[in-house]
């Protein structure tokens, strides 16, 4: 398994996972191909198993401050530990001293589960945040 950061020419194997993991309201194109460009305040991470993408995770970065945008493992490989080794190598590279931030459905134990197994603590919740009116859980750790 290889973990790099990803650049435009994964945009269409990250669209495909993005559309399985999130079928009722994924992220456009337009979106993923934004956060693929090379820009300093962000990055794609991606695995990368047999030449093949099977999970992204999107973050961004402002001084003293990250964040966990996006994160999707590809569905046939999820339960397998991609998704944690792709959290904790990111989480490896941002700078000391510094919040990372991300927001999680309530209702999604998964995900919950993977960044509380991380260290990531609950610091708020937003209410109705989502557009289908769940709300969102904002977790934070410090590294
Ligand atoms: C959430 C997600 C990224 C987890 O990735 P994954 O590769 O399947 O997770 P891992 O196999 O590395 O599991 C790591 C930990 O996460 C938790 N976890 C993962 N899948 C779980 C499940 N189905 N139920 C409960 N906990 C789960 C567990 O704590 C697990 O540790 P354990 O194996 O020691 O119990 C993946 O399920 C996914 O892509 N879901 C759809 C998209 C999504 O919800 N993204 C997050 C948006 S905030």
């Amino acid at each position: 398994m290889i973990i790099r950061i990803g650049n435009a020419i994964d945009l269409e194997p990250i669209l495909s996972i993005e559309k399985r993991a999130f079928p009722e309201l994924p992220w456009s194109r337009e979106m993923i191909n934004q956060e693929l460009q090379e820009n300093p305040d962000r990055n794609t991470w991606v695995t990368e198993a047999d030449g093949n993408i099977i999970g992204y995770c999107m973050v961004r970065y402002k001084p003293g401050e990250s964040h966990l945008i996006n994160m999707a493992i590809e569905p046939s490989y999820q339960k397998m530990g991609v998704g944690q080794k792709l959290l904790l190598h990111i989480l490896d590279h941002i700078p000391n001293n510094s919040s990372v931030f991300l927001e999680v459905k309530r209702g999604n134990f998964p995900a919950i589960n993977l960044y509380l197994d991380a260290g990531f603590e609950e610091v708020a919740i937003r209410e109705k945040y989502y557009t289908d009116g769940e709300d969102a859980i904002i977790m934070c750790l410090k590294v």
